[in-house]
Formats: C-alpha cells, structure tokens, sequence
C-alpha cells in the first residue's frame, strides 16, 4: 500500500537529471555560439577599457596621465595602423608631451593588436575626424 503510493523514484530522478544535462548542454550551445561573431571589436573595446582608458580616458579623450587619441597627429595620415600597433606592442618613449613614456604591451597578441588600434580608429570615427 504504502509502496504504491510512493511515485516511482527511479523515473523521476532520471527525469530530473535527464532535464539538468539538456540545461548544461543548451546552455554550453549558447555560450559556443554567443562566442562567435564579432568577437574582434567586443574583445577590442574591453582591452582598451581595461589597459588603455586610465591614461587616454573611455572615448580616446585624453587624461592627466596620457594624451587624446584624437590628437591631429594620431589620424591615420599621420600614425599608420601599423606603427600604432608597433607602438602599443613595444611602447611609446616621452616624445610628444610630457606625460612620460607610455609602457608597451607586448603580452598583447597580434589580433589583440588589430583589435585595440581598431578601436582607437572607431574612437576617431565617432568623434568625427575620419570618413564614415
Ligand atoms: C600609463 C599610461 C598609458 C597607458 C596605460 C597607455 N598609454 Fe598610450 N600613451 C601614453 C603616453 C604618455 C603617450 C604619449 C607619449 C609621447 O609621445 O610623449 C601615449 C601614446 C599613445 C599613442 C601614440 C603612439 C605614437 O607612436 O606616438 C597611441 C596610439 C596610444 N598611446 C595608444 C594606447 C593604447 C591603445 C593603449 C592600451 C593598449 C595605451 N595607449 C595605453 C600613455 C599611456
């Protein structure tokens, strides 16, 4: 009597653990998934909040510690891409303020390099100093 009254413990413990593995895979999918695509800017943007925005501020502006990124001399006819990576990568000397050096990144991997110099790039771009 008392037996029959007791639901079958085995199915519903199967039931319940058979819904916890979907729950970990659906949501194992979604993190695989969310990862892809534009992963570029996303990481671009929080390297630079992370290592670039205490001296060059959240928007490229500047600060007491580093100069404006939408300074005229770091657009694009002045400043390649490339010597800009080379910059962030290896640092920047005391040459066009007196901030001090900048201290180089070279822990940073060359997508991280493209990513963080895109951003300034969008930085300039939002600002309004480069073409659309
Ligand atoms: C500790 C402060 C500090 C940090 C952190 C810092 N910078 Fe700088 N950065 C400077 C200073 C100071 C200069 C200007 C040096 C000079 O020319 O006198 C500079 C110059 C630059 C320049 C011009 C480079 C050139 O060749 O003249 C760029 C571009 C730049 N920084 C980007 C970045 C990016 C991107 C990051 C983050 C990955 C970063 N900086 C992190 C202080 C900093």
């Amino acid at each position: 009597m008392t037996g029959m009254r007791q639901p079958a413990p085995g199915t519903s413990r199967a039931a319940r653990v058979s819904a916890a593995v979907w729950l970990v895979a659906v949501g194992l999918l979604a993190a695989v998934l969310s990862g892809c695509g534009a992963e570029a800017e996303a990481d671009g943007r929080a390297l630079f909040a992370t290592n670039c925005a205490v001296c060059h501020g959240a928007a490229g502006e500047g600060t007491e510690q580093g100069p404006s990124l939408l300074d005229a001399r770091y657009l694009p006819d002045q400043l390649s891409d490339a010597e800009m990576a080379a910059g962030i990568r290896n640092g920047v000397p005391e040459r066009e303020f007196e901030f001090g050096p900048m201290p180089g990144f070279p822990r940073f991997e060359d997508d991280d390099l493209d990513a963080v110099v895109e951003v300034v790039r969008e930085l300039q771009r939002e600002a309004g100093l480069l073409e659309p």
